[in-house]
């Protein structure tokens, strides 16, 4: 509609969107965007601030002197930076996902984050993977795309992901994790997560990375003619 192409990925948390996403933007010369990590900049400068962050006023009040940016580095990767710092690691800990969860409840946050998202997609040829992408941030996507997989599969997968970072954890945290976070994404009133009647469902239960990037990537070509 604007000369450039979208592609937006929802799902639920673990599905692997990101790594897929990630990948795929690189082979079709698109801009991944990850908008979790913008959830996860606020979830991280509430916690930091020692606010609750169930707390929709609390939260509201800190988001005017916020400066939230997402930049790009050389090798293609979004950094996320927060009042000026580095944050990209600190906010993928374990316990900045919960307060990411609680604060993208917020409807002065969503909004908050709505037209930063949509700038990206104006001036780039995007990927952009989250949980309201296809249903609110760009309804008029080329290509809308529902990944899951079992929570199981899902917790498996995450619990890897952590070890290769050095973070302890055990497989029933993860799961009990990940269980608390869909029940919230999926219940909350403000843009739940739900699949758009357009997107074309991806279920990764039953297979690997590779299978999985193989089959996004066919569904890409395909529904937008795209060759990498
Ligand atoms: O994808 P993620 O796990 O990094 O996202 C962190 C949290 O942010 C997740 O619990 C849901 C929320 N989120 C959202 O509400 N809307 C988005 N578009 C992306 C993430």
């Amino acid at each position: 509609m604007n000369g450039h192409n979208a592609i937006a990925i929802d799902g639920p948390s673990g599905a692997g969107k990101s790594s897929l996403a990630r990948r795929a933007a690189a082979h079709f010369g698109y801009i991944y965007v990850d908008t979790g990590a913008i959830y996860r900049c606020v979830g991280l400068a509430a916690h930091r601030a020692g606010i609750n962050t169930r707390d929709a006023e609390a939260v509201k009040e800190i988001l005017p002197a916020l400066d939230i940016r997402m930049v790009y580095n050389e090798a293609g990767e979004q950094r996320m930076i927060l009042d000026e710092e580095d944050v990209s690691a600190d906010i993928r800990l374990p316990e900045i996902s919960l307060c990411a969860s609680n604060v993208s409840a917020h409807a002065v946050v969503r909004a908050y984050l709505l037209e930063m998202q949509r700038k990206m997609a104006r001036e780039h040829d995007v990927i952009m993977d989250g949980r309201d992408i296809g249903t609110i941030v760009l309804p008029d996507a080329e290509l809308k795309i529902f990944l899951t997989a079992s929570a199981e599969a899902r917790a498996q997968r995450r619990l890897l992901e952590l070890q290769s970072k050095g973070i302890e954890s055990s497989f029933d945290e993860v799961l009990k994790d990940i269980e608390l976070r869909d029940y919230q994404d999926t219940h909350r009133t403000e843009a739940p997560l739900r699949r758009a009647e357009d997107a074309v469902l991806l279920d990764t239960t039953e297979i690997g990375f590779d299978e999985s990037f193989e089959l996004l990537c066919r569904t890409i070509e395909e529904r937008l003619g795209l060759k990498a």
